[in-house]
């Protein structure tokens, strides 16, 4: 992993998301590449009830204690970032989980704060003066959030991370997927299977092409600053930024893609929301 890591910064990417609920991934990401902290923008997530931490869920006591394990297990004095990972809009309204992370601001443990999550709470959560950040999932498979998040993100001035932005390469057969993406991915399987578009109908030469087509239409939505991506793999890192220094899909297919969402989301006669 140190190796993932140094190389992903050796090659350009300037931007690490955690969250103290990735097992592990706070203290790993310390332990390898905490002395060059200088080269990343840091975000990581907190609020869910922890074990190990005092405090119920989304209170602020439980936001104070995570952060501080968090700078120390990250080896750090502060972070860039910190968003409420994923609480109801309920929990957004009452306001004490904001509250917390505005006190850790103003104390100097974070620079900006901000939400990770889709659709109303989202929403809500960028027009929120507070807030200068949100995360949230947009993808060939997860269109929803670019007219409900990314629209009220522009208007207020938040900045954007788009989460799962590859969709979790649902074009990926199950039996392909590993770990956890075997049953996160699904969802995005099925979408995209009842979307009915093939590379092929899009410019490109074969499913070889998805990734590139994946991560180009999703990096380039107006507003967007920058896309999330998972990987175990050096190798998909390297494919993922030649894909990203390609600029956005050309408009035809990027429209292609937008249309087939739409037709397949209401051809289903549900609403395909923004996906946790
Ligand atoms: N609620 C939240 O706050 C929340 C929720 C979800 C995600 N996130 C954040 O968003 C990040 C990204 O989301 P994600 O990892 O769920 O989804 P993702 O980036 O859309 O998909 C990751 C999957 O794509 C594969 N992949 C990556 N590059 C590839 C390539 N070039 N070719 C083929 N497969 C490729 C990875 O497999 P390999 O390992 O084989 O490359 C992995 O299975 C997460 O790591 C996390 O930081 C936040």
């Amino acid at each position: 992993m140190a190796d993932i890591l140094n190389g992903l910064l050796d090659q350009g990417v300037n931007l690490i998301d955690t969250a103290a609920g990735y097992s592990g991934s706070e203290e790993m990401i310390g332990k390898t590449i905490g002395g060059r902290r200088d080269d990343y923008i840091l975000v990581s997530k907190c609020g869910r009830a922890m074990e190990g931490v005092e405090g119920a869920e989304w209170s602020e006591e439980v936001i104070t204690n995570t952060l501080d394990r968090a700078l120390a297990r990250l080896q750090t004095d502060h972070l860039d970032v910190m968003l409420l990972h994923t609480c109801d809009l309920e929990t957004l309204k009452a306001g004490e989980a904001v509250g917390a992370l505005v006190k850790a601001r103003d104390a100097g443990k974070i620079r900006f704060l901000g939400y990770a999550g889709d659709n109303e709470a989202a929403a809500y959560a960028a027009q929120l003066d507070d807030v200068a950040v949100i995360e949230t999932s947009v993808s060939i498979c997860d269109q929803a959030n670019i007219e409900n998040v990314l629209a009220p993100c522009r208007e207020n001035n938040v900045g954007v991370l788009s989460k799962r932005s590859i969709a979790n390469a649902a074009w990926k057969g199950a039996a392909q997927q590993r770990g956890m993406y075997v049953n996160y991915a699904e969802n995005y399987a099925q979408r995209l299977e009842k979307m009915a578009i093939t590379p092929e109908d899009l410019g490109f030469s074969g499913p070889e092409d998805w990734p590139e087509i994946a991560l180009r239409f999703t990096l380039f939505q107006p507003g967007l600053s920058c896309a999330i991506v998972g990987t175990t793999k050096p190798g998909n890192v390297t494919t993922n930024l030649a894909a990203a220094a390609k600029g956005p899909l050309p408009e035809d297919a990027a429209g292609k893609i937008r249309a087939a969402f739409r037709q397949a989301e209401a051809a289903t006669g549900e609403t395909w929301l923004g996906l946790q």
